[in-house]
């Protein structure tokens, strides 16, 4: 059996991964404060004490608008410890599973963004991510990083949960129309990430090393935020809760935040499928499967 390092156990996606890993191996899961990433140099104390044969790394500052005024916390632990764990998973033989974000790209594309598309991120979070990706790159050990979007989970604070509670609290929405990416419920993710690491075997880093890069993994589909909570409006299970009577499309430019956001940034997860033969399920079947959850 493998023994899995997961950082992030209490995010929304390290809390499904804690458990879709479980079948797997022996799982060591750490979150803040046992394990700060700020410190990125005592993952090393981490890595020499637990010898991970797999680390999954779902730790991230995900405060996208927080992010321009805290570049170096967000430089830590979005790509100088990214970059470390790479190291260390090298030095240890070791493979390395990373989450990165949609959020690398400008949005200007105009249909769904490829691996190959060069990046151009609009705010610190996105250059943060992309450092990231580029320091476990640079390593070049055996490693998956996958490009993910627009996650989200019913536990923690998500746009999901924010829809349902606006639901509640509002009689008239108005919904931004104009950012358009993939819907990711992360328990698919989770389970996604687990079933190709039990391909990888009992020895994943020969496998994974084979396969090591950088690939787009998201619900299928695309939707903009406004088609998004209409779903979310349609499968809540308490509609009768709801005191909403009107939702309407807004422009992003009509809610100014700190943190530019790209306005069109779907993800083709072609390649992910050709590489591993699993897709996530289109955004809509995943939706339906949370709320019901
Ligand atoms: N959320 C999205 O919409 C989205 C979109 C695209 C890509 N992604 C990527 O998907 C991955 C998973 O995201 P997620 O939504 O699950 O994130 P999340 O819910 O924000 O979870 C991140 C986890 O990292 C922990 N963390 C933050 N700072 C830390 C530190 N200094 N040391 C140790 N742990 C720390 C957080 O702890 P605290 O809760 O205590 O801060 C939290 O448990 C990330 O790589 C993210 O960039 C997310």
């Amino acid at each position: 059996m493998s023994r899995i390092l997961l950082l992030g156990k209490f995010g929304q996606l390290g809390w499904d991964l804690h458990r879709s890993l479980a079948p797997l191996g022996e799982i060591i899961a750490l979150d803040y404060p046992e394990i700060d990433l700020i410190h990125y140099n005592s993952l090393d104390e981490v890595i020499q004490k637990e010898k991970p044969d797999l680390i999954v790394n779902a730790t991230a500052y995900t405060a996208v608008d927080q992010a321009e005024n805290e570049a170096e916390i967000a430089m830590a632990i979005n790509a100088h410890a990214p970059k470390r764990l790479a190291e260390l998973a090298q030095a240890n033989k070791a493979a390395l599973i990373h989450y990165s974000t949609d959020y690398v790209f400008d949005g200007t594309k105009g249909s769904p963004y490829l691996e190959s598309d060069s990046p151009r991120p609009l705010g610190v979070y996105g250059e943060s991510k992309l450092a990231g990706e580029l320091g476990i790159e640079q390593v070049s050990g055996a490693y998956l990083i996958f490009r993910t979007s627009w996650v989200y989970s019913l536990r923690r604070d998500s746009f999901v949960t924010k829809v349902l509670n606006w639901a509640r609290t509002q009689t008239s929405l108005r919904i931004v129309a104009d950012q358009v990416s993939n819907p990711t419920w992360c328990r698919m993710l989770a389970e996604v990430t687990s079933q190709i690491l039990a391909k990888a075997g009992e020895h994943p880093h020969g496998w994974i090393n084979e396969r090591s890069g950088l690939y787009h993994l998201a619900g299928s589909g695309f939707a903009s935020r406004f088609d998004w909570a209409k779903k979310i409006l349609e499968y809540d299970p308490l509609r009768d809760e709801q005191i909403v009577e009107d939702i309407q499309p807004a422009l992003t430019g009509d809610f100014p935040t700190p943190a530019q956001r790209p306005l069109y940034s779907a993800l083709n997860c072609d390649l992910f499928t050709e590489t591993f033969g699993l897709r996530l399920p289109e955004w809509e079947v995943a939706l339906e499967l949370a709320m019901g959850d």
